[in-house]
């Protein structure tokens, strides 16, 4: 197995490539990939980690050695929100940042499962799918939105309200990844009720999490740290549903079976060529209902544009 990190010398991609380093089945490949010169010293640095887990990093304009032979390709390369921006305001640098790193997975590792973290991740994808499909090579099986900060940060905030352990709380987080896209199933947690004004702070606070951390850092960035646990938990588990274990499952933004839009975040089941199943995600409490009718036209409109930056 190989993992690329596109981005690798940034916040996250550090981060990242620290966790994968200590977390990847060992054998596997990782290769660090960003512009920046320092790339190949983040992969010499945690080359002296010992874990059976060979790094390697790349610099400059090329990604091509990074992504020769990749089975994994997480991509978080770009640039991040400073406070007052919106996720959709990072959309004039970072659509052509993913156009070009997504076609270079074409050429190079068209069969490669492609983990998109770059934002606007409802938009990001949909330039990632137009791309690969324009270059003959999409299966929708392989591509995914990286939602699952949403997920960790529900199980975190849910175990906080409610005095659990946050590895006992197990919550579906469906629809994209900014504001009222992001909808947790808060009805359906296990063993857990919330009155309707719980539901109401919870869920507001879940889809502002993000702006919590770009107006905590004030100026230095967004997510990176938490993000980068939570890329390494989607990315591992990508990674072992390749090599054949059964039953993982994560949320991620995928194109499912289009009920509501075209891609759309919910529990799928991973396997060995990437989405095994899209899973259906119960029924929805009447908040819920209300909040995915309230979502479509954003989500929807985020799509379009993605697939009209690629096809004009
Ligand atoms: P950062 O600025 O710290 O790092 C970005 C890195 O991308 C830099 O090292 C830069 O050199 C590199 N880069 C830029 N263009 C590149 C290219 N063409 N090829 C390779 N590398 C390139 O930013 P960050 O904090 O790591 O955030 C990265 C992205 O992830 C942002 O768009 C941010 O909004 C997004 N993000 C998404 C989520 C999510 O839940 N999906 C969470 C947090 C952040
Ligand atoms: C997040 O949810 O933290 C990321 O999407 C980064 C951001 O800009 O909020």
């Amino acid at each position: 197995m190989k993992v690329a990190v596109l981005g690798a010398a940034g916040g996250i991609g550090q981060a990242l490539a620290l966790l994968l380093k200590l977390n990847l089945p060992k054998g596997t490949d990782l290769a660090l990939y960003d512009i920046a010169p320092v790339t190949p010293g983040v992969a010499v640095d945690i080359s002296h980690i010992p874990t059976a887990v060979n790094a390697q990093g790349f610099a400059g304009e090329d990604p091509t050695p990074a992504l020769q032979g990749a089975d994994v390709v997480l991509i978080s390369a770009g640039v991040a929100r400073k406070p007052g921006m919106d996720r959709s305001d990072l959309f004039n640098i970072n659509a052509g940042i993913i156009r070009n790193l997504v076609g270079k997975c074409a050429d190079v590792c068209p069969g490669a499962c492609i983990g998109v973290i770059t934002n606007p991740v409802n938009t990001t994808v949909a330039i990632a799918a137009e791309v690969l499909k324009n270059a003959g090579v999409y299966d929708k099986r392989r591509l995914f939105g990286v939602t699952t900060l949403d997920v960790i940060r529900s199980e975190t905030f849910i175990a906080e309200a409610k005095g659990l352990q946050p590895d006992e709380v197990k919550i579906n987080v469906v629809g994209g990844h900014s504001g009222v896209t992001i909808l947790p199933l808060l009805s359906q947690v296990e063993g857990v009720s919330f009155s309707d004004d719980e539901i109401a702070s919870l869920t507001d606070r879940i889809q502002n999490a993000g702006t919590e951390v770009v107006e905590a850092k004030a100026g230095g960035g967004s997510a990176t740290l938490s993000m980068a646990q939570a890329a390494c938990r989607f990315g591992t588990a990508v990674v072992r549903a390749l090599q054949g274990e059964q039953g993982v499952v994560e949320c991620a933004y995928v194109e499912g079976n289009g009920e509501h839009s075209r891609f759309f975040a919910q529990p799928v089941l991973l396997g060995s060529n990437g989405v095994e199943e899209v899973q259906a995600y119960g029924e929805l409490s009447a908040f819920e209902q209300q909040a995915v009718a309230g979502m479509m036209d954003t989500l929807i409109g985020d799509i379009n544009k993605g697939e009209a930056f690629v096809n004009g």
